[in-house]
């Protein structure tokens, strides 16, 4: 009997130990080492359960009822404990980390067109309503494409126009112009009229500036065909420069050399950033040059495969980053590829 009540006594202590013990609780750590101590399989409470059927069997019933009791007192407040630890953790990190979760994602960089491209595709639009269609042909070219079919010999002095980029093979480089298309394009519709554009990179060993990059785009006009007159090549370029520009523009055509065209001309459009005044832009003489054009070489007609007597034809070369440069206040050329992300985020 004394035993009993013992036991009884017991408990109570070992629930109030256990209570006490958890009151100084607040990591779960802690509280985990706290379950095992005093709900675990060794732990005391469950040491006077295998001590029961030990006692007195009318005692066995109040004394299991009370063991079962600060046992499930001690689960109770076991899982109080862990909730508030947890919500602890909660508001600490809440408030402690200032991690804002109502603040908008970062919005992941957004691709685009590169600004020559746009250009390009302006220019294309543009020249398939006047019926243009574009060829394509090769960057990497033969000397003989490049220089020898455009009525420029080895060894010309016009050779030096163009500061040319040579691959170790031998007459194999970088297209210097797009004109060499003129040709492939030739030889590929011969006896047949075209009406097309060739457009695409060229390079040139240059010493670089505000207006000269190694590299750069050019869209090449041609047409051949029967009676195609000067008058056609001009029509089509004003026509051109009107759609490109608005109405407004003013050009001239100023004569020039080109050994793959007779009478070959420059186009320059009056600058439109000062009106003609003479700027920076345009070097103080209110004009900018944008094109290279020419009636077609009886040479060229006929490395190509037509015969000049009966056929005729004009060409035009334009770099498209001058375009750029005009359309957007462009200062530098060299910003088109330099890959500045900054510069290429405002087309
Ligand atoms: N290919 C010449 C250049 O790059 C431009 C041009 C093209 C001139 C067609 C006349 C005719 O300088």
């Amino acid at each position: 009997m004394e035993e009993n009540k013992d036991l009884i006594v017991i408990l109570q202590q070992i629930q109030q130990k256990a209570l006490e013990a958890l009151q100084k609780i607040n990591s779960s750590e802690d509280l985990e080492h706290w379950k095992a101590v005093f709900l675990g399989r060794s732990s005391e409470v469950m040491q006077v359960f295998k001590e029961i059927p030990a006692m007195e069997v009318g005692m066995r019933p109040v004394l299991g009822q009370k063991a079962n009791i600060v046992k499930t007192e001690l689960e109770k407040h076991f899982e109080a404990a862990r909730e508030h630890i947890q919500q602890a953790a909660l508001t600490n990190s809440i408030t402690q980390q200032k991690l804002d979760v109502t603040l908008p994602g970062r919005l992941p960089e957004r691709g685009r067109l590169h600004i020559a491209t746009q250009t390009l595709q302006e220019i294309y639009r543009i020249l398939a309503e006047m019926g243009f269609q574009v060829y394509r042909s090769r960057e990497v070219e033969s000397d003989e494409y490049n220089f020898e079919l455009l009525n420029i010999p080895a060894h010309h002095p016009a050779r030096d126009l163009w500061d040319t980029f040579y691959t170790k093979k031998d007459g194999i480089i970088l297209r210097t112009h797009t004109s060499p298309g003129q040709i492939h394009a030739m030889h590929e519709y011969a006896p047949d009229p075209v009406r097309i554009i060739l457009p695409g990179m060229v390079y040139r060993y240059e010493q670089m500036d505000a207006s000269h990059e190694i590299q750069f785009n050019q869209i090449e006009m041609l047409a051949v065909g029967k009676n195609i007159t000067f008058g056609d090549l001009r029509g089509t370029l004003e026509e051109f420069v009107k759609r490109m520009f608005g109405s407004g523009v003013e050009t001239r055509l100023r004569p020039s050399y080109f050994p793959f065209t007779e009478p070959s001309a420059e186009m320059d459009m009056k600058c439109i950033a000062c009106s003609g005044k003479g700027c920076t832009v345009c070097s103080g003489t209110g004009w900018l040059e944008i094109l290279g054009c020419g009636m077609v070489h009886p040479t060229v007609l006929m490395n190509g495969g037509y015969d000049p007597e009966k056929f005729s034809g004009f060409a035009a070369g334009l770099g498209t980053e001058r375009i750029s440069m005009l359309r957007y206040g462009v200062d530098d050329i060299r910003n088109f590829w330099a890959n500045d992300i900054r510069f290429l985020k405002q087309f």
